[in-house]
């Protein structure tokens, strides 16, 4: 063999190397290298090719992002048409459509189903000949679309050939291509940074980016996919849907975790209502589930209508976007002064509740977004984040935008009047009076009170506000003074709750130095670090009394966060309260002399409901032994706890070969490690 020769066979090894970490890395997302070392073999395959252009060949890995801009996309007629769904919006609809199914074709049993998510993308087709990608288009009206084939290959999740064998020698595969939610949050942060347009959703992102005419910018963006179905499927019979997902997997294609096999109706009503519990979790926004029948006789015999199967439906989740009015700002001012804008709607119904309130986050976004007045908004709320206003509908505007409020950040606090303040290269505008500003009072005290900090059960907001507003609390301490005739002579307050009220002040007492000092509210302190600082310190005295120098060594904190707890407890008033504190009877385990943390570097995910304590409890117990606790499974969860009612993590879990434990075992576990590790067990 010459040097020649020598380097085709490298070359060719190379490519079947790369083909497969991509295929972990992107596919299975479970990857076997270290990015550096993917780079290096990236790296050896481009050199060898550049040497030896005459071996390049299209499905090289390399040549992702070759093409030059086009002057336009080409048009492509579908040899079988890309369907449209029928939808439901209940699960009485559901079970409706269900019905007509069963009578249609004489059905007596109960139907199997595949349920997989609805993604929020773009619909593709891929069309693959001897396992190799030649064309990719978009649905288009369901009959012609467009060719897209330079933008779908730089998208890593494509494979530009199929792995494995017994693929039909021509296979259109459908799917959908979507930005997912963390990619589609750091591409707009990055635009937002460098002055650029910033995207409106995930959905509008993909499509946007799909329809570049330079794939090189859709080569930078985060897209992937997931593959759904087949159209054209030459010679290849599969008996169910099922089995095509299947083959899929096995051919390196990338299929949804999430989807499932189902039978009869109280199985896809399990599915529907587990996978809208995990929707925020699922890092891609999905619309709803696609339910198919999943053998193809029986999809056959119920046939289409009018470019929809009636085999199939959309089960429809409650849109997390809306639009409305603007009906003005406010600004509030937060536990550390920050004054946020906040946009007072005309109440609008979205992702599943009525909202009035979005935040507007600082005056560079209202500016961003150039907001007025009574301007039509857009805006998006999933699950338990604060609901945001995405961008002003401006073909809704008034003709003379002129006429139309802007908005301005008061010169003063609302709350207490002193002068705001912005210090130059900052985005966020505070109050800096500190605690004689009621609202930050007030905010400070909610805090301190909150579940995850004193754990005071019953003090909610409404209730802080009270004691504030009465004066009968000032500061955190004043909470542990509050005499039962106090809580009784509060609004909407019977015997019953001013005696469990009054229990819970007391309980909260005992509490943990971590606990503790999150509860202080020390700004950028959040629970994580004041975890950190605990098990650093051990002790609240020498955390009062650290230097710059020796708060900087804690794990996870760095200058800024030193400097904000050097502050706090510099400050007079603070450590008066804190003395305060301890003399009202708050107090904490002695500091564990804790050794080892067995469980350092595991990531653990705790889903379901737990009996002998909280999922927080758990949380807590893990972290201190080490493990970082996660709130979803991925290839690189170590174990996941899973109680009572565990949905679609427990599956993500098994499908991805994960080890799931019950809480029984979660208590074993725990208690053999803190048995080893506390009491000055020392490890040599
Ligand atoms: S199946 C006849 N499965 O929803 C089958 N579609 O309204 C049609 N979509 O254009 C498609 N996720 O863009 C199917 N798991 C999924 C899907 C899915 C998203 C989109 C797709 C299609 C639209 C139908």
């Amino acid at each position: 063999m010459d040097e020649r020769e020598r380097s085709a066979a490298e070359i060719a090894a190379l490519r079947e190397r790369i083909r497969y970490h991509l295929h972990r890395y992107h596919v299975l997302d479970d990857p076997e290298l270290a990015d550096s070392e993917y780079d290096a073999l990236f790296d050896r395959l481009v050199a060898l090719e550049e040497r030896y252009p005459e071996f390049v060949v299209a499905d090289s890995p390399t040549q992702r992002v070759g093409a030059e801009p086009l002057p336009a996309f080409d048009s492509v007629a579908h040899e079988l048409p890309m369907l449209s769904l029928d939808k439901c919006l209940s699960e009485d609809e559901f079970a409706e459509w269900e019905a007509r199914c069963r009578s249609r074709v004489d059905y007596e049993g109960d139907f199997e189903f595949t349920c997989e998510p609805k993604i929020d993308g773009v619909a593709v087709s891929l069309m693959y000949e001897d396992g190799v990608l030649v064309r990719g288009a978009t649905r288009g009206d369901g009959q012609t679309g467009e060719d897209i084939t330079a933008n779908v290959r730089t998208v890593s999740a494509v494979p530009l050939r199929l792995l494995g064998t017994g693929y039909p020698a021509r296979l259109e595969v459908r799917g959908e291509i979507y930005m997912p939610t963390a990619g589609f949050r750091a591409f707009n942060e990055a635009a937002a940074a460098a002055g650029e347009r910033t995207l409106v959703n995930p959905r509008n992102a993909a499509a946007g980016s799909l329809r570049q005419l330079d794939p090189k910018l859709t080569a930078g963006r985060p897209l992937s996919l997931f593959c759904y179905s087949a159209g054209l499927r030459e010679g290849w019979q599969p008996a169910t849907h099922w089995s095509v997902l299947e083959a899929f997997r096995e051919w390196g294609l990338r299929i949804n975790p999430r989807a499932a096999r189902t039978t009869g109706l109280a199985q896809c009503f399990d599915y529907f209502r587990g996978l809208l519990a995990d929707r925020d979790e699922l890092g891609y926004e999905i619309d709803g589930v696609v339910v198919k029948v999943d053998d193809f006789a029986l999809q056959d015999a119920l046939g289409s209508v009018t470019r929809k199967p009636r085999w199939a439906i959309a089960f429809k989740y409650p849109s997390e976007e809306a639009t409305t009015i603007l009906r003005g700002v406010d600004f509030q001012v937060g536990r550390t002064g920050a004054i946020t804008p906040v946009a007072k709607l005309e109440p609008v119904f979205v992702g599943g509740v009525t909202i009035s309130n979005a935040t507007l986050h600082n005056m560079d976004e209202v500016a961003r977004l150039d907001l007025r007045v009574g301007d039509t908004v857009l805006v998006h709320r999933a699950g338990d984040v604060i609901p945001q206003v995405m961008k002003v509908i401006e073909s809704r505007r008034p003709a003379d935008v002129n006429e139309m409020p802007r908005i301005a950040m008061p010169e003063h606090c609302p709350a207490c009047g002193a002068a705001i303040e912005r210090p130059e290269g900052e985005v966020v505008a505070r109050c800096p009076a500190g605690l004689t500003c009621p609202a930050q009072r007030r905010e400070r005290l909610r805090h301190f009170a909150s579940r995850l900090a004193m754990d005071i059960e019953g003090m909610g907001e409404k209730l802080v506000d009270q004691l504030v507003t009465r004066e009968l609390v000032k500061d955190p301490s004043d909470f542990y003074r509050l005499t039962r005739e106090q809580v009784e002579s509060l609004e909407r307050m019977g015997a019953k709750s001013a005696d469990n009220l009054v229990s819970a002040v007391e309980a909260s007492r005992d509490t943990t130095l971590a606990r503790f000092i999150y509860a202080l509210g020390i700004r950028e302190v959040g629970e994580t670090t004041a975890e950190s600082l605990a098990s650093h310190f051990g002790q609240l005295d020498k955390l009062r009394d650290a230097t710059l120098e020796e708060l900087a060594e804690v794990a996870d904190v760095g200058p800024v966060v030193a400097a904000r707890v050097r502050e706090f407890f510099a400050d007079e008033h603070n450590g008066g309260v804190v003395d305060d504190l301890v003399e009202r009877g708050v107090h904490w385990p002695a500091p564990e002399r804790r050794v080892s943390t067995p469980l350092a570097g595991e990531t653990w995910v705790i889903t379901g409901t737990l009996a002998a304590m909280t999922r927080n409890e758990a949380k807590a117990r893990l972290v201190a032994l080490g493990a970082k606790v996660a709130g979803s499974v991925s290839a690189r969860t170590t174990c996941v706890v899973a109680g009572p009612g565990a949905g679609g993590k427990l599956e993500q879990a098994q499908q991805l070969k994960v080890p799931v434990v019950d809480e029984k075992q979660l208590l074993g576990k725990l208690k053999r490690y803190e048995a080893n590790d506390g009491g000055g067990h020392e490890e040599s």
